[in-house]
C-alpha cells in the first residue's frame, strides 16, 4: 500500500486506527502467518564511547556500573538460547573497543558453529571492512537505528555525530549481504509528528529488512531524564503504517515499549508486528544495561521468561515461532 505524507500524518494522528490496526493485522498475517518470531538477545557490553543525549549507558554517564562480558560468557550464554530451542541470536553492545573487532569475529565463528542458530549484531558504525569481516564470520543479519532521519534533529541528540555516515553504514551493510534493521525513537523531545510522517516514507524509500521503533523512554542520569516519555499510541500507529507500507518486513515489539505498556506485546503483535526479543543477559549484568528506565529490571528464570513469552502468543491464537526468523523482504 503507498500513502501520502498528508495521509500518514492523518494515521499518526489517530484519524483511523480501527481500520489501520485491522489492515495492519491482516498484511501481516498474509506475509507471516501466524507466527511469532523469536530472538534471545546478549548485551554483551555496555560501555559505550558515545554521548547520545537520550541513552542510559552514555559514556559521561558516570554513576552507571561498566560491565564487559568475556569470549566464553558469551558463547555459553548462546549455548543456553539454542538449549532453549531458540535458532535467532542477537548480540547488542554499545559503541567501543571493549570487545573488539577480531573477537566478535570469533565469537560469530563459535557461536556459527556450535549452534547453527542465525546471528544478529548490533554494535553500532563500523567501518565497511569490520561489517565484511564479521559476515565473513558468520553473522547474518545487522540492527542499526538511524533513530531519526531529521539532520538537524539528529546533530543536536548525538553530540559529535552526523546522520550521513550512519545512513552510509546501513547501505554499506546491505551491500554486503545483510538483513538489515533500522528504525526510529518516536517521542525524542524536538521530534514531531511531522517528522515522523517523513521519516516513514524516507525509510520505506531506502528499503530495509526489519523496522524497529521504540517510545523514547527518560533514562536516569541522562540530559533529558526529565522529559516526558513517548506517546505509546505514536509507536503503534507508525509500526502499523510502516507494515502497510512494506509488508514483508520484520517488525518487533521493541522491549522499550513494555516500560510504558504492560500489554505492549499484546497490542503490538495484532496490529503488524511478528517478532519478540527476549534478553539472555546474565543476572549479574542485565541491570546495568540500563538503556532507559524500566530496561532489564526483572531478574528472572529466562525459561519461564520464554514460557511466559510463549503464552502471550498462544493466548492471542497465534504460534511462537523458533526458527530462524528470517525477513521475507527483498529489494525492489
Ligand atoms: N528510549 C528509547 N530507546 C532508546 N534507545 C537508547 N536509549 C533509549 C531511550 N532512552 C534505543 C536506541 C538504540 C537501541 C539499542 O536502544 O534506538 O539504537
Amino acid at each position: 500500500m503507498t500513502f501520502t505524507f498528508d495521509e500518514i500524518y492523518a494515521l499518526l494522528m489517530g484519524r483511523a486506527d480501527n481500520w489501520l490496526y485491522m489492515k495492519a493485522d491482516e498484511a501481516k498475517t498474509n506475509a507471516y502467518g501466524d507466527e511469532v518470531y523469536l530472538r534471545g538477545i546478549i548485551e554483551c557490553t555496555n560501555i559505550c564511547a558515545r554521548n547520545c543525549l537520550y541513552c542510559g549507558i552514555r559514556a559521561q554517564n558516570e554513576k552507571l556500573k561498566r560491565y564487559t562480558l568475556t569470549v566464553d560468557e558469551i558463547v555459553a550464554t548462546a549455548r543456553q538460547i539454542k538449549a532453549q530451542g531458540l535458532k535467532s541470536i542477537v548480540i547488542q553492545s554499545g559503541e567501543s573497543e571493549a570487545v573488539s573487532d577480531i573477537e566478535i569475529a570469533r565469537i560469530c565463528h563459535k557461536i556459527k558453529d556450535e549452534t547453527g542458530a542465525d546471528i544478529t549484531l548490533s554494535m553500532g558504525e563500523k567501518p565497511k571492512e569490520t561489517y565484511r569481516l564479521w559476515k565473513e564470520a558468520g553473522a547474518d543479519r545487522y540492527l542499526l537505528k538511524v533513530e531519526t532521519l531529521q539532520d538537524e534533529l539528529y546533530r543536536v541528540l548525538h553530540p559529535g555525530y552526523e546522520l550521513k555516515p550512519r545512513i552510509k553504514c546501513v547501505e554499506n551493510l546491505k551491500n554486503l549481504g545483510y538483513q538489515v534493521g533500522s528504525g526510529f525513537i518516536a517521542g525524542l523531545p524536538g521530534y514531531t509528528t511531522k517528522m515522523l510522517a517523513a521519516d516513514l516514507l524516507e525509510l520505506v524509500q531506502i528499503g530495509v529488512h526489519m523496522f524497529s521503533l521504540t517510545p523514547f523512554v527518560r533514562a536516569q542520569h541522562t540530559p533529558l531524564e526529565q522529559h516526558l516519555n513517548g506517546d505509546m499510541d505514536l509507536v503503534y500507529r507508525a509500526m502499523a503504517i510502516y507494515r502497510l507500507m512494506a509488508p514483508d518486513v520484520n517488525i518487533p515489539v521493541a522491549s522499550a515499549c513494555a516500560s510504558l505498556d504492560s500489554n505492549s506485546k499484546e497490542k503490538g503483535l495484532k496490529r503488524g508486528a511478528n517478532v519478540l526479543m527476549l534478553s539472555y543477559t546474565p543476572d549479574k549484568y542485565r541491570h546495568d544495561y540500563a538503556l532507559y528506565q524500566g530496561k532489564n529490571t526483572a531478574f528472572t528464570e529466562k525459561l519461564t521468561d520464554l514460557k511466559n513469552l510463549v503464552d502471550v502468543i498462544l493466548k492471542l491464537g497465534l504460534k511462537p515461532g523458533f526458527d530462524f526468523g528470517r525477513s521475507k523482504y527483498e529489494y525492489t
